[in-house]
This record gives structure tokens, sequence and C-alpha cells, in this order.
């Protein structure tokens, strides 16, 4: 089986060809990082012009590197929400063209799932439950899964989201955009223990809480100019021990069989580091996908696509103009479907 996947929820253009689940065909991703540069961050609307420039040219070279034809294709799965909606619609309106030009059945998808899938690509025969960390630029999110399309979220942010805060301290701290990958890079050579910056602790539950944290870090770097990679180290050893933090909870909790890590965040070595650790102290398995497989990218939109619509009843699995008639939204809960309209 088939898959045509397309990403266009934030700032990368990406299409990808997935055969059955897990094998990628081709995951192409267009950043779009130097058009959002000089203003420190995402722009909205030259998010959504940028994708309706690229995503064209990059079906078509995903179709000519796959060596295939659009007939060939048996599922086109698409991001619909979460996201930024001018930047989704591009996504969408291209997927509902080719879904409804050649007949072949649509799947929207919920991007956070797409996120999990990822670690069903690193590791399509993993054990359930797991446990799953989503770690990105809008979420910090802690599920349990005891089985495929099956999500219950344990905790998430009650502010920032992790890669949010490191985005911004990134940006307090005048490192160039991608602020989280920077933001690690100069951390490196500063001193983790140099400030003593503490998160607010949530006792109860498994919630996160960054928007402490990146002021702390943000106002330390106004009075230690001198200090700027100590600052980037003490804020990334205490983000990261509020997630430790909480998963290890989950774990004792529940028990899990694996820990899996995905999101943005995830391609940060410390994160993995980290959760490396609480699986191996808890005497779980614990898998993360490579880093090109953590960032936004079309081929585990795909492989989320793929594992919901393997689970539909067979009437559903044949192309219907109905299938097209779904929204597109800014906010989804993890586990949740967009709604046909
Ligand atoms: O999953 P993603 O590509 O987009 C969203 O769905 O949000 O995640 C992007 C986020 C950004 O906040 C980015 O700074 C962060 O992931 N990120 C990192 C690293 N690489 C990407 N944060 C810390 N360290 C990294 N190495
Ligand atoms: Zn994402």
């Amino acid at each position: 089986m088939l898959t045509l996947g397309i990403e266009t929820s934030c700032d990368e253009t990406s299409v990808a060809l997935l055969e059955d689940e897990s094998r990628i065909i081709v995951n192409l991703i267009a950043s779009q990082i130097e058009a959002h540069q000089i203003f420190g961050g995402v722009v909205p609307e030259i998010a959504s012009r940028k994708h309706l420039e690229l995503i064209n040219p990059l079906l078509e070279t995903a179709r000519r590197e796959g060596g295939i034809e659009w007939k060939d294709v048996d599922l086109i799965a698409v991001t619909a929400a979460p996201g930024l909606v001018g930047s989704l619609l591009v996504g969408v309106a291209a997927a509902k063209t080719l879904s409804y030009a050649h007949r072949i059945p649509c799947q929207p998808v919920n991007h956070l799932e797409g996120h999990i899938a990822s670690i069903f690509l690193a590791q399509p025969d993993l054990q359930f439950p797991m446990l799953c960390l989503i770690v990105s630029g809008g979420h910090s999110e802690l599920v349990l899964m005891k089985g495929f399309n099956q999500f219950e979220r344990l905790g998430r942010t009650r502010d920032d989201a992790v890669g949010e805060a490191f985005d911004k301290v990134a940006r307090a701290l005048e490192l160039p955009m991608p602020g989280g990958p920077n933001l690690e890079k100069l951390a490196a050579s500063g001193d983790p223990y140099g400030f003593d910056f503490t998160v607010t602790h949530l006792a109860d539950g498994f919630d996160f809480s960054y928007s402490g944290l990146k002021t702390a870090a943000s106002q330390a770097w106004m009075k230690n100019r001198d200090r700027r990679a100590d600052i980037a180290a003490s804020f990334q050893r205490v983000a990261v021990s509020q997630l430790r933090g909480q998963v290890q909870k989950a774990i004792e909790q529940y028990a899990p069989a694996t820990l899996g890590l995905c999101g943005g965040v995830a391609a940060n070595s410390a994160v993995r580091g980290q959760m490396q650790e609480a699986a191996t102290a808890a005497g779980i398995a614990f898998v993360a996908p490579s880093k090109v497989l953590c960032t936004d990218n079309a081929a585990m939109i795909a492989a989320a696509g793929y594992l919901r619509f393997r689970d539909l009843p067979a009437e559903r699995q044949t192309f219907d103009p109905r299938m097209l008639h779904f929204e597109t939204r800014s906010l989804l809960p993890v586990g949740e479907q967009v709604a046909g309209v």
C-alpha cells in the first residue's frame, strides 16, 4: 500500500511517499527558515505564501524520485490540525485536489499523532503499552498508548511548550534562528550548574510548565552579559530535568513496556540522553526516531494516516467525495480527529 503524506502545519513544507506502515520511499522537507530568520520567529502570512510556492514543485519531485504516477497512490494523508490555519490550508487544498482528481482516498491527520507515528517508523514492532513524550515547538504532552490509535493524554504544558521556551530563550540570548538547535550548541560550552534556575514544581499529575524558567533565563542574561553559554546550559539542564521528572513518575505509575520520544525537541541530545537513562533505569525499551524524523516531516504524517485508515471499516476505505469535507483547525488535542463538516 502506497501512501502520499503532506505536511504544511508550520514552516516546513514536506511531501513523502511511504510503503505500508514504515518503508519510507521519499521524504522531502523544504525549510523556510531563511524567509523567517530576519523576523526572529515564524511569520504566519509568510509561511502560507512559501508553502504555496513550494508545494507543487515538491509534489512533482516526490513523484519523480519515487518513480510513480499519481494513480499508483492508494491513500493521501494530510495534516489538518493543529497548526497555523493559513499554512494547513495549503497542504489540505493540495491533498483534496489530488484526491478528487485521481479518486484516491484522503485521510486527515492530527499533527500530534503524526509525531507519535515517527516512533513507529523508527520501530514498527514496539511493545505496548507505550508512554510517549511529545516535545515540539507547539506542544509538550505525555500520552499513554495501549495500542495503535488509542491515546490517553496524561499531561500537557500549562503555559509554553518546551520547544517554544527553547526558542524564546534563544531569542532573548540574541541567538539566530533556529533557536532550539543553536541554544543546544551554545549550551555545550557552558556550565549547566552556573545558574540555579528552578521550574514550577507541579507535584500532582503530569503537566509541565516552562514560562517561569523562560523568564528567569531571559532575566539572567540582562544581568550577566558575559555568561551567555552558562545561561544556555543551565536553562537546558533544568528544562530537561522537568521532562525527566514527569516521565519517571508516569513510568512508575503506569509501568509501560516502552518509552517513546518524539517532536522537534527530541532532536536535542540532552533530552534523548535523559530519556534513554530513564528507560534504562526502569528496565523498559526506549525508542526515539532519527533526528530528521523528530522535526516536522511528511513521512510521519503518511504513517499516522495509514494507521488510522487501516482501522476504518472496509466500506470507508474507498474514495468518496464526502471524505473531503473536513475542516482545518489551529487547535486539536492529541488523539482527536478533525470532524467532517
Ligand atoms: O516538531 P517541530 O519541528 O514543530 C512543531 O510541531 O512545533 O518542533 C520544532 C521545535 C522548535 O521549537 C525547535 O527549536 C525545537 O523543536 N528543536 C530543538 C532542537 N531541534 C529542534 N530544541 C532543542 N534542541 C534541539 N536540538
Ligand atoms: Zn510538529
